[in-house]
């Protein structure tokens, strides 16, 4: 035996949080986990299948189980029933192909706190482990789900933006306000998570609020909370995200677009550090460290009037900028390179090569969307170059149409326009689906995210429609 295997905990020393159980029929995917695992430093055996897992569940007593779901004798759907009748503390990761996204599904309702979709890398086995270790050690139960606390990591060799971000990182550790100034889509809401995650707050909690995503009144009681009672419909007490983030950090996203009312009581809530509930009697003292996020340059709002002088010095303790995606072109092809593989594994899928063709190509465009766009292009150009390399004529920018389309709701849609006819398109699509947006989205060979978008668009479209008046 070697000094470094000595070092790693053993099957029968390990303590009970430390053991894991793989069930795999394939031999040299099972031996691949089981020395990843062994190495993250965990006492780790191996079985062939569900009845073999279920012998060794009773004296090995693992804190995690990694299963396959296809395997003769029991399968992984049925070791999970039955691991949840003899072992219920034990947490379970499904491991499954994609096609049977389904029956991932099904094992989660079962009680598989996490499934991984085939195949994956090893540092998404490291993280699923490491989350569920955490939600554990948190009391939090089983774990939470990866997909909502894996963060996503932000990328960059453009030197101005490495500057930025090795400046901020010295930032981060304080509570200065920052203030992040950026089109649209440049990842200000990434770097607001980024500064959080390295700052002394990294645990607590973030939380994200969007000015411009609800009317005036609803977005005050969303920050501010509400007695019960406090107003018509005021049926439950309601916490704010004030209150929520207490001792973490709150982003304030799109925060010009607050109304000047709101700001006034944004201003004491950061001079006093303390909310006043709606309805509520006493004041109730917050911790936070603020951050907010504007695509408009937030001087010119105070110039116009549309923005509170005092508050805006208060914000901009530390002003960034983060700098538009054809500003720095040397992130192009880093960045599709992510995107593709992020969006192969999310598919199951192997990532495809993305020509250097290609590359040239996405240097060149505008990208008015900037890295969303990029993302958004890079999903779709995975799904027209099928098996084959990504190449430029798969990766033409987010059509133009699309980005009109605010334009024309304003325009007021008519009978026959573009955007009446892609709305029927895509509902159409939905209802041939069944409401599978995954699918829905893939036969319209756009990305998730745009289907969603434009659902929002339409759902607002008919409010302000309805809204009109005389309309
Ligand atoms: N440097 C980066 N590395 C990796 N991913 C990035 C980077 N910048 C942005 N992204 C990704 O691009 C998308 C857009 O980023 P984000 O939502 O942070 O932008 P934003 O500036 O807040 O946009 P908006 O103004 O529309 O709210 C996200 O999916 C984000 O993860
Ligand atoms: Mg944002």
């Amino acid at each position: 035996m070697t000094d470094r295997e000595k070092q790693v905990p053993t099957a029968e020393t390990g303590e009970e949080q430390e053991r894991i159980l793989v069930v795999d029929d394939d031999p040299s995917m099972r031996i691949a986990l089981m020395e990843t695992i062994r190495r993250l430093g965990y006492a780790v055996q191996g079985a062939v299948d569900g009845t073999e897992a279920l012998e060794r569940i009773t004296k090995f007593r693992p804190w995690l189980v990694l299963t396959d779901l296809r395997m003769p004798r029991l399968t992984g759907l049925e070791l999970i029933k039955e691991m949840k009748a003899r072992a219920p503390q034990t947490a379970i990761v499904l491991m499954t192909a994609y096609g049977t996204v389904e029956t991932a599904v099904e094992a989660m309702k079962l009680g598989a706190s996490e499934y991984l979709l085939k195949p994956f890398s090893m540092d998404v086995l490291e993280r699923a482990i490491a989350n569920l270790k955490a939600g554990r050690e948190e009391g939090g139960g089983l774990g939470r789900p990866v997909h909502q606390v894996e963060h996503r990591a932000l990328l960059s060799q453009d030197p101005g933006m490495v500057r930025l971000l090795s400046t901020i990182e010295g930032v981060a550790s304080s509570q200065a306000t920052v203030l992040i100034h950026g089109e649209s889509g440049t990842g200000k809401e990434l770097l607001a998570r980024f500064i959080h995650l390295r700052s002394p707050r990294a645990h607590r909690p973030f939380i994200a609020v969007n000015c411009a995503a609800l009317p005036d009144g609803l977005l005050e009681s969303e920050l501010f909370g509400h007695e019960r009672g406090a107003f018509t419909g005021a049926v439950i007490r309601k916490v704010g995200k004030f209150e929520l983030a207490h001792t973490g950090t709150l982003l304030l996203d799109e925060i010009s677009e607050m109304n000047l009312a709101l700001q006034a009581k944004l201003l004491r809530v950061l001079q006093e550090r303390e909310v006043d509930r709606i309805g509520g009697r006493d004041p109730v003292p917050v911790n936070i460290r603020v951050i907010a996020t504007t695509n408009r340059v937030l001087y010119r709002e105070v110039e116009q009037g549309r923005f509170r002088e005092d508050l805006y010095y208060r914000l901009n303790v530390f002003p960034v900028t983060v700098p538009p995606l054809r500003e720095r072109v040397v992130d192009i092809p880093i960045l599709a390179r992510h995107f593709v593989n992020q969006s192969a594994m999310r598919n199951g899928l192997t990532p495809p090569v993305v020509s250097d063709g290609a590359l040239a190509h996405l240097q060149r465009l505008p990208w008015k969307g900037n890295v969303r766009e990029l993302e958004n292009v890079m999903e779709r150009a995975l799904l027209l170059a099928g098996q084959g390399a990504i190449l430029p004529e798969h990766c033409p920018p987010e059509r133009s149409e699309e980005a009109a389309i605010p334009f024309v709701r304003a325009a007021q849609p008519a009978n026959g326009s573009l955007w009446e006819m892609e709305r029927e398109l895509i509902f159409k699509t939905l209802a041939r689906v069944k409401d599978n947006r995954t699918h829905a989205a893939k036969e319209l060979g756009i990305s998730i995210r745009t289907l969603r978008n434009k659902l929002r668009e339409y759902r607002e479209g008919e409010h302000s429609a309805s809204s009109l008046p005389g309309g």
